[in-house]
């Protein structure tokens, strides 16, 4: 299966909130004073691209989702798209389904990120980050540290952290991503949020009275 760099796309013609968008935009903007609006842009490019992720499938930020969330924020378009074009997490055109993000920093490179990056590219037939499955379900990113290096290595899927991940768990992981599944995230190998492996060492009994 040969992977792409995403389909031909092109820029939607319009954007406007729709009822979730507007509850959840009202919310976040109420938290600023009068005249502060523009601190809410980034939660505001983050409502953008959950609504395009209902809409169309895949969670993107279009350039009218951008130059709304500048107009209703009262800023000027370029303003929004430093913003939205700085942070990686705000991505500029379609992607997959699946938003397979591989954490590559030292901690998870010692601890086996080689495997988890080639682990995704056999069950996707990505051959580089960046690119899309043929089938439109997976595109693989490349990321630094997402501070979770207790529990290396990481691959984020979407919003959700797989930690303590191996070549057979992404494997796993992504076949049951396929079939509709969405395993609960965390530790893959069961610790204790980020207890040792094999469990708690330290404060193991109450102190005496
Ligand atoms: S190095 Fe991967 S989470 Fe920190």
């Amino acid at each position: 299966m040969a992977a792409t760099n995403g389909p031909a796309f092109e820029q939607p013609a319009s954007f406007a909130f729709d009822a979730d968008s507007e509850a959840e935009l009202a919310t976040i903007v109420a938290r600023y004073p009068a005249g502060k609006q523009a601190s809410a842009v980034i939660p505001a490019l983050y409502i953008v691209q959950k609504q395009m992720k209902r809409d169309t499938g895949s969670a993107w930020v279009p350039l009218k989702g951008m130059d709304a969330v500048g107009a209703r924020l009262g800023m000027p378009p370029i303003r929004v798209y430093e913003v939205a074009t700085f942070y990686f997490m705000f991505n500029m055109k379609p992607i997959g389904k699946f938003h397979l993000q591989v954490c590559t920093t030292t901690p998870c490179w010692l601890r086996g990120s080689d495997a988890v990056t080639a682990a995704c590219q056999h069950a996707t037939g990505i051959k580089n980050f960046g690119e899309t499955s043929a089938d439109g379900i997976f595109t693989m990113t490349e990321v630094e540290c997402l501070g979770a290096c207790v529990n290396a290595p990481i691959l984020q899927v979407d919003d959700d952290f797989y930690e303590d991940m191996d070549a057979g768990k992404v494997e796993a992981l992504l076949a049951a991503l396929r079939r509709g599944e969405r395993p609960p995230a965390g530790s893959m190998t069961g610790r204790q949020t980020s207890a040792p492996e094999g469990g708690p060492t330290t404060l193991l009994f109450a102190p005496e009275a």
